[in-house]
């Protein structure tokens, strides 16, 4: 592992002023950025959103930081997976310039108090089941943000709820980025690639994918005209009831906002 070097082009940066030496080289050289906040155990959904950065800017910067202020006291925090050396491997295949590795102390400064929430949306959705998730991460992003100043930062709609609440906070604090959303990438039975997948058991992986299996139904049921919620929920129940294994922890039919 190359940290503070050089790997087949790509830079590693773990200190706050090296990001910033290399983030001025770019601004004179009138490069722009993009940027994709990730927090490891990389796999092909996240290389898709450095592919998509490429397209839209000259230079992309990737961090990694396992963010504890986004997890909850009984969450996977300490078992979450840590590959950074094949996470590097793989960045340098898809000509990524940078990976940013801050470390918790640059994240957090002692004492460290200023969070961000979105007071709609926060306790909504996933939020309802995470306390404090949603907040913890648009703390990161927006710190992440201030340390690289992406032009553009690409994220994955994957997570549509991160998305659109990144999204939102970028207008609302009125910060100069692009945030841009790309299509989830999946696996061949449709499961939405995840670091997290590697949890499943052999027995747990095919029910997993009964997931993607009930969107489209739905999906499905939509296309043909339907608009009904009860309808629409009821499609997704089917197929979810289907497996008994299989252990939804909520379904909501929403609108998207444009
Ligand atoms: P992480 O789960 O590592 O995801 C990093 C980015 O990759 C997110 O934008 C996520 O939506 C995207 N992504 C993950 N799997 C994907 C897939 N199968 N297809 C498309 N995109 C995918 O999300 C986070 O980290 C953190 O919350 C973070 C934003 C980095 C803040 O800590």
């Amino acid at each position: 592992m190359a940290v503070g070097g050089d790997s087949a082009g790509l830079q590693t940066v773990i200190a706050l002023d090296e990001l910033r030496t290399m983030r001025e080289r770019f601004r004179r050289a009138g490069e722009s950025v993009a940027f994709v906040p990730t927090m490891g155990a990389l796999h092909d959904g996240h290389l898709r959103l450095v592919l998509e950065g490429k397209r839209l800017a000259d230079r992309v910067i990737v961090s990694i930081f396992v963010n504890p202020l986004q997890f909850g006291p009984t969450e996977d925090f300490s078992r979450y997976p840590r590959t950074m050396k094949a996470d590097i491997e793989k960045l340098a295949t898809v000509h990524a310039d940078a990976v940013f590795l801050p470390n918790t102390s640059t994240m957090y400064p002692e004492g460290h108090q200023t969070v961000i929430r979105n007071k709609l949306l926060d306790g909504e959705l996933c939020g309802a089941f995470r306390p404090g998730h949603f907040e913890g991460v648009l703390t990161v992003v927006m710190k992440l943000f201030n340390m690289v100043q992406p032009d553009i930062a690409v994220f994955g709609k994957k997570d549509y709820q991160q998305w659109r609440l990144i999204e939102t906070m970028a207008r609302d604090l009125n910060h100069a980025v692009r945030v841009v959303g790309v299509p989830t990438i999946r696996e061949q039975d449709g499961l939405a690639m995840s670091s997290r997948n590697r949890y499943l058991t052999e027995e747990q992986r095919p029910v997993a994918a009964k997931i993607h299996a009930g969107l489209t139904a739905v999906q499905k049921l939509y296309v043909s005209g339907n608009r009904d919620q009860g309808d629409l929920l009821r499609a997704w129940r089917t197929v979810a009831d289907s497996v008994a294994e299989f252990q939804g922890k909520y379904a909501e039919v929403r609108r998207q906002r444009d």
